[in-house]
C-alpha cells in the first residue's frame, strides 16, 4: 500500500520555483550587461527576499521545510551513506542532498551580498561601493565574477546531476514532488502544514522580506 504524504508546501515549491526562474534571469542578464544590469540588480535583489524568507521558513515552515527535519551531523550523513538511516531520512532532502541545498543557499547569499559590493566600472555599481574601501570592491568584484559564479555553477550542475541519477537509476522522480508538494510513500510520515492559514503566514512573511531588502536598497542609495 502507498500512502500520499505533503511534502513540500505551497511556500517552499513557490520558493524553490521563483528562485530558479530569477537565478537564470541572473545569469541572462550578467552576460547581457549593460542596460540589463538594472534587470540584474532587481532580480539579485529578490534573490535575497526569497533568502531571507527561507531562512524564516526552515523554522516556521512545514515539517519537511524545516531546517531540523533535514539538518544532520557528520554521523548521520555517515548512516545514510553507508545504508544504517532511519526510513524517514530520504522523505524530506536526505542527508546528502541536505548538504548541498544549504551549499546553494549559502553561496546565493554570498553571490548577493558580494554582488552589492561589486563594480563594474563602467556603468553598474552595487549599493554598497560607495561605502566600502576601493581595495573591498575589487576583492568582492573579483569573488562575484570569478570565484562564487563558478561554484554556483558546480552546486547547480551538482544538484541537476544527483536529480537525473535519481530518476534514471532509482526510478525516483523528486520533480514531480516540488511541482505538486506530495510524495507516495511505502510506509506513514508526518506530513508537512500546507493549511490555508500556513500559506497566508508565508506571504506575510514574503512581504515583510521584500519590503525589508526594497527599504534597505533605497535607504542605501539615498
Ligand atoms: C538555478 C537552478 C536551481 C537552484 C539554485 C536550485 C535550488 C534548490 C534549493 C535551494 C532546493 C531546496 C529547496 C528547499 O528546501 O527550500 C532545491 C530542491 C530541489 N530542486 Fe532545485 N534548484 C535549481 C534548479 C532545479 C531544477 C531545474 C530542477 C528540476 C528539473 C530542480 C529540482 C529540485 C528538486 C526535485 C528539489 C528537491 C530535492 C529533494 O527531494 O531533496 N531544481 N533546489
Ligand atoms: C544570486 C545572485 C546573483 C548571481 C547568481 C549573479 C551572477 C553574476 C554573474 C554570472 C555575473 C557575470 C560575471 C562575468 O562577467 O563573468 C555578474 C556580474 C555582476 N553582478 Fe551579479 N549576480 C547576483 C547578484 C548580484 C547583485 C545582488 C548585484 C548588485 C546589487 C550584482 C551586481 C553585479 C555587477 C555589478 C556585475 C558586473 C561585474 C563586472 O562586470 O565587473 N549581482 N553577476
Amino acid at each position: 500500500m502507498l500512502y500520499t504524504v505533503r511534502v513540500w508546501d505551497a511556500p517552499t515549491r513557490f520558493f524553490h520555483w521563483a528562485l530558479v526562474s530569477c537565478v537564470l534571469g541572473l545569469v541572462i542578464t550578467a552576460q547581457l550587461g549593460g542596460a540589463a544590469m538594472q534587470w540584474h540588480f532587481r532580480l539579485g535583489y529578490s534573490v535575497l527576499s526569497l533568502l531571507l524568507f527561507r531562512l524564516v521558513w526552515g523554522f516556521a515552515g512545514g515539517h519537511w521545510s524545516r531546517f531540523a527535519s533535514f539538518i544532520r551531523g557528520p554521523q548521520g550523513v555517515l548512516r545514510y551513506l553507508t545504508g544504517r538511516a532511519e526510513a524517514t531520512a530520504g522523505v524530506g532532502h536526505n542527508p546528502m542532498g541536505a548538504l548541498s541545498v544549504l551549499a546553494m543557499l549559502v553561496f546565493l547569499l554570498l553571490q548577493v551580498n558580494s554582488g552589492m559590493l561589486s563594480d563594474d566600472e563602467i556603468s553598474a555599481a552595487g549599493p554598497l561601493t560607495r561605502y566600502a574601501p576601493s581595495d573591498w570592491v575589487g576583492l568582492a568584484t573579483f569573488y562575484h565574477k570569478n570565484i562564487g559564479k563558478f561554484v554556483l555553477l558546480a552546486l547547480m550542475t551538482l544538484h541537476l546531476s544527483a536529480i537525473i541519477f535519481y530518476v534514471t537509476r532509482r526510478r525516483d522522480n523528486l520533480v514531480k514532488p516540488m511541482i505538486t508538494g506530495d510524495k507516495q510513500l511505502e510506509f506513514e510520515a508526518v506530513e508537512s502544514d500546507d493549511s490555508p492559514r500556513q500559506r497566508v503566514l508565508a506571504l506575510t512573511v514574503f512581504v515583510v522580506c521584500g519590503l525589508l531588502v526594497g527599504g534597505g536598497v533605497v535607504w542605501l542609495e539615498s
